[in-house]
């Protein structure tokens, strides 16, 4: 599969029509929208233009691609950030947010996420996504899988307890498995300090995470805010 490549100025709209025409298609075929949030900066006005434009999430599932190992109010976590520009604004049922736990001992949150995703699909023999969004960091990481740490030769569970040298800091992430089990990988990414690092990506280096996304039955995209 050839990534399709979109660069835009018009980044929160492009992203949000990317959005909805997945859920439209998910639900109208299976009656649920498994939606795969990112986390970092990038994705806030998206998740705000969501708010503002759905009114009812009927069907919609969101999963988180990763989690920092903090508690769910801490600056950094990725659900705070959620919760902040999409959860509150147009509440969603809480059964249908499946959050890591980043309060929890990182590998009991990633065996309880796990756990959670495989109740969510009914015991499949994979979580697909319908629409994974992801982010990509200036060094080519993607979820919390950055190069060189051990959850990226993690192929025999769904989420794992990583140790970020770089960072310092635990996280729970996804795995690649179920990260190119998807329908659909839209990353999201802000072109600024990046430019080089999406050129090696793109180009399909695998020494970076992000290059080593490519769902084997999906489509991926890369919308690029100019
Ligand atoms: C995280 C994200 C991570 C993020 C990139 C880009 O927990 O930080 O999941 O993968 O998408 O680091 O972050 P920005 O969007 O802030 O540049």
């Amino acid at each position: 599969m050839t990534p399709e490549v979109l660069r835009t100025r018009n980044f929160g709209v492009d992203a949000l029509a990317i959005i909805e025409r997945a859920a439209d298609a998910a639900i109208f075929e299976r009656g649920e929208f498994r939606i795969g949030l990112s986390g970092g900066n990038t994705p806030r006005p998206v998740y705000e233009a969501l708010a503002r434009s759905q009114d009812a999430w009927e069907g919609w599932i969101f999963t988180f691609g990763d989690e920092r190992c903090v508690p769910p109010d801490h600056p950094e976590s990725n659900y705070r950030m959620v919760r902040e520009t999409l959860l509150d604004l147009k509440p969603v049922p809480l059964g249908n947010i499946l959050r890591i736990r980043g309060e929890e001992e990182p590998r009991l949150a990633a065996a309880e996420y796990e756990q959670e995703l495989r109740r969510s699909c009914r015991n499949a023999p994979m979580y697909c996504h319908d629409l994974l969004l992801l982010g990509m960091g200036d060094d080519g990481h993607t979820a919390s899988l950055f190069p060189g740490t051990e959850a990226l030769g993690v192929t025999s569970s769904w989420a794992a307890a990583n140790f970020v040298p770089r960072l310092n800091s635990w996280r729970v992430t996804l795995t690649l498995p179920v990260l190119n089990a998807a329908r659909h990988v839209c990353f999201l990414v802000h072109s600024a300090g990046k430019e080089e690092m999406l050129r090696k990506v793109l180009a399909g280096d695998p020494a970076y995470p992000a290059a080593r996304v490519r769902p084997e039955g999906g489509n991926l995209t890369w919308l690029i805010a100019e």
